[in-house]
Parts: C-alpha cells; sequence; structure tokens
C-alpha cells in the first residue's frame, strides 16, 4: 500500500465526529422505514385495483387477504412504535433529560425566509442552523401528523363496527378516503422531500452511523457545533 493511502486513512480515521443519532433513534428510524415500505407496498395495489401491475398481485381473493394481514401486522408495528416514541418523549421532557430542539420556533420561520432570499440569489450566504434545521423540523412534524392521522383512520375502517358505536357512521368513508388520500401524499413527501434532503442534496448517513463529521457540523449545523466546542473549550480551561 502506498504511503499516501495510509495517510489519508489515517487522517480519515483521526477525523472527528459528534454523536447525532443514539442507538435507540437509529433503531426507531430503521423500524419507520421497513414498516412504511410494507404498508404503502401492500397499501398501494389496494388503492389502485384497476392497474394491471395491482390485478396481478390480487388476482385471488386468498391472496387480497394475505396482502391486507401483512398490510395489518405493518400497522401493529408501525402503532407500537409511535406509542413508544410519544411514550419515551412524554417520560424524558417530563423529567427534563430531553432537549427541546425539535420544536420549532420564530427562529425556524427567519431561516426559512432566509433560506429563500439565498436560493433567489438575493443574499450570499445560507443562514446559519442548530442541532435541526426548519427542513428538518418540518420532515419530523409533517410524518407524525400525517402517521397519527393514517393510524386513526386506519384503525377506524379496520374496526368500523366498534367505532361506530360511538361515532356517527360517515366517519368510516371519512376515514377511507383520509387514509387512501394521505397514503399517496406521504409517499410523495417521502421521496420528494425527505429522500432528496438527506441522498441529493447531500449524502447523509448520520441515521445509519449515528455520527456526523466535523465539516458537515461546521457546515450544516454551525450554531449547534459553536454550542458544543463552547462547552468543550470551558470544560477544557476548567480542568
Ligand atoms: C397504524 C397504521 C395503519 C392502519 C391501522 C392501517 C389500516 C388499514 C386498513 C384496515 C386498510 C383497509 C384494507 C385492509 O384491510 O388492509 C388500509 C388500507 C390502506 N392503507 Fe393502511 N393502515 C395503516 C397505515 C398505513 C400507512 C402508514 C400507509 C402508507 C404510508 C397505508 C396505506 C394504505 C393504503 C394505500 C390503503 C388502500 C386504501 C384504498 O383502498 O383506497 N396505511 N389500511
Ligand atoms: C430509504 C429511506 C430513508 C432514508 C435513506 C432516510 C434517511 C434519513 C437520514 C439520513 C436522516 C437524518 C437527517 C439528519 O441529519 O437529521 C433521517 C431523519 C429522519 N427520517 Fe428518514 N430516511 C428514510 C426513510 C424514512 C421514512 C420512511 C420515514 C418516516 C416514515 C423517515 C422519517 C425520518 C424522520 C422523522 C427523521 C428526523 C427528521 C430529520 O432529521 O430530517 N425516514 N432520515
Amino acid at each position: 500500500m502506498s504511503v499516501n493511502k495510509t495517510n489519508s486513512r489515517a487522517a480519515a480515521q483521526q477525523e472527528k465526529t459528534f454523536a447525532r443519532f443514539n442507538l435507540g433513534q437509529r433503531w426507531e428510524h430503521a423500524v419507520l422505514i421497513l414498516s412504511t415500505l410494507v404498508l404503502l407496498l401492500t397499501g398501494l395495489p389496494q388503492k389502485y385495483r384497476d392497474m394491471s401491475w395491482s390485478q396481478d398481485l390480487l388476482s385471488t381473493p386468498e391472496r387480497l387477504d394475505l396482502v391486507r394481514q401483512i398490510h395489518h401486522i405493518a400497522a401493529i408495528i408501525l402503532a407500537m412504535e409511535a406509542l413508544y416514541h410519544i411514550g419515551r418523549a412524554i417520560y424524558l421532557l417530563a423529567r427534563r433529560k430531553m432537549s427541546a430542539a425539535m420544536f420549532p420556533t420564530m427562529q425556524d420561520v427567519y431561516d426559512a425566509w432566509h433560506m429563500l432570499q439565498y436560493l433567489l440569489f438575493l443574499r450570499k450566504e445560507k443562514p446559519a442552523f442548530g442541532k435541526y434545521n426548519f427542513e428538518q423540523k418540518v420532515t419530523y412534524w409533517f410524518l407524525f401528523f400525517g402517521f397519527a392521522l393514517m393510524g386513526i383512520s386506519g384503525f377506524i375502517i379496520w374496526f368500523p363496527v366498534q367505532f361506530t358505536k360511538f361515532l356517527p357512521g360517515g366517519v368510516v368513508p371519512a376515514s377511507k378516503m383520509a387514509h387512501s388520500t394521505e397514503a399517496v401524499v406521504a409517499a410523495i413527501f417521502i421521496v420528494v422531500w425527505h429522500l432528496y434532503h438527506v441522498h441529493l442534496e447531500r449524502l447523509n448517513l448520520s441515521i445509519f452511523t449515528g455520527r456526523l463529521s466535523e465539516k458537515e457540523m461546521r457546515e450544516f449545523h454551525a450554531k449547534e457545533y459553536d454550542r458544543l466546542t463552547a462547552s468543550q473549550s470551558s470544560t477544557d480551561k476548567k480542568n
């Protein structure tokens, strides 16, 4: 192996990295990817039943039953993940052990406006972001409320008799319409918005590796970088 190659590998190994997502958060995201993929693959053929690809898949009543059962299992996994996520967040927030970095603030509105000006060539610099930028908060809250709607409407169309004991009958067709439409909105949002931001705008693998490099922190989360390095240097001074 050449000396150059050895040096660059050693330099890469020494590059400072910053923790971004812990193991639990990475597992949660993996469950989200898998369950959403299965739900889309089993839901969309039911929605577009007159398309030839759907007719091939759902050609017999047994096949339709199987696809529905898989949809229900993935739905239970997604619902359990959502309950775990919300329960854990409430517990940690109540004990003041979780930062509120994912909650929207007025600064996000200023940052979005600043970014728009940058994209229109009216400003030279992009805004400097904290731990989560406004685009990442949009991803989180859009999917949070979108999936809450999918879950509630999904359980209503799954158990219509039980729900119409205390809700008006019209809630069932309304839920069917909401579930069916929101599925397409969610799919487009994930592919166009989320995958664009994590793969095309820049290759961001932090949800798999858990870490961001110092260069990425400086470029994409400058305020968070300053905060972390300032607290680091004040600890160093105390020692
Ligand atoms: C807790 C979550 C969910 C539950 C309880 C649920 C439940 C259901 C139920 C009961 C149906 C009717 C057909 C069947 O019995 O399989 C259905 C259809 C469907 N689901 Fe879900 N689902 C959930 C989440 C999702 C998600 C996250 C997506 C996509 C992102 C999705 C996409 C669809 C689609 C496209 C249909 C077909 C709608 C139509 O026929 O027009 N579902 N779901
Ligand atoms: C192959 C598919 C996917 C890839 C490669 C991917 C990748 C990523 C990456 C790299 C991040 C971290 C961004 C950051 O630095 O903050 C992230 C965050 C996130 N992902 Fe995904 N993701 C995928 C699918 C999904 C799906 C299906 C959902 C939800 C149903 C989802 C929900 C989220 C949420 C809520 C966040 C936190 C907000 C954010 O940081 O943008 N992801 N994803």
